[in-house]
């Protein structure tokens, strides 16, 4: 299907896409993160591209190798997945929040290898800036897309989400479900927008997904201008 997309709805527009897990570190050799592969963000930028977008990727963590072609900036800490995506933030047109960001980061970061005492340890952790949140009361004319996968309650949770954030579509998926979720070549959304559920998508590559996903965004962007 990708091969057939001739026409290029997002010629000229700038689509920014965040991809894997934030990496937040305790000391120099050890860190928390989570199971994001990165693969539905870097399926939604090669669909982006395919669409005739400028594409952006902002990548934490991934398993993936990201698509050949498409400008891609690495950064670790949903501290400084913030300050990349922040940096693009006036030229952007639409932003995609794929990654999976950590809520929590450890409130102290050791400067040096920790050494072990005793038979316990604590470590604090501090919350992590929502960076779509923040983003979402300050959007003028950007698009935003934000995730959410989730093992029940997703309708709910999804339309939490948007609102709470101020998205312009939220992409929920339950996890649950066969073919969905991390690591998959595959995935099983549901596509929300501000009047509740738009789409539910059968298991399709995340590939196709993505292709969906900004088809759906294409459409309400042209609704929005006429
Ligand atoms: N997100 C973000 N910054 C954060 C946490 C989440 O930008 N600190 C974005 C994610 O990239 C995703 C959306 O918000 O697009 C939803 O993420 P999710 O983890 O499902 O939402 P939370 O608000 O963190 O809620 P919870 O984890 O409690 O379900
Ligand atoms: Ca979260």
């Amino acid at each position: 299907r990708l091969e057939k997309v001739s026409h290029k709805p997002l010629a000229g527009k700038k689509v920014v896409v965040t991809a894997g897990g934030t990496i937040e570190r305790i000391d120099p050799v050890r860190f928390i993160t989570n199971d994001s592969s990165g693969k539905m963000g870097f399926a939604v930028a090669r669909a982006a591209q395919q669409l005739g977008a400028d594409v952006v990727i902002i990548a934490g963590n991934t398993q993936a190798s990201p698509p050949p072609g498409i400008a891609i900036t690495h950064v670790e800490s949903a501290i400084d997945m913030f300050e990349a995506v922040s940096a693009l933030w006036e030229d952007t047109d639409i932003l995609v929040k794929a990654a999976a960001v950590a809520d929590y980061r450890p409130k102290e970061r050791a400067a040096q290898k920790m050494k072990k005492s005793g038979d316990t340890m604590t470590l604090e952790l501090v919350k992590n800036i929502d960076i779509l949140e923040t983003l979402g009361h300050k959007k003028s004319s950007q698009f935003l897309i934000g995730f959410a996968a989730e093992t029940d309650n997703l309708e709910k949770y999804a339309m939490d989400k948007l609102r709470r954030k101020n998205c312009d579509l939220l992409i929920g998926n339950d996890v649950t479900a066969m073919g969905a979720g991390f690591g998959s070549d595959t995935n099983v959304v549901h596509i929300y927008d501000t009047n509740g559920l738009a789409l539910s998508l059968p298991v399709l590559s995340k590939e196709e997904v993505g292709l969906r996903i900004l088809e759906c965004a294409v459409d309400r962007i042209a609704g929005s201008s006429e």
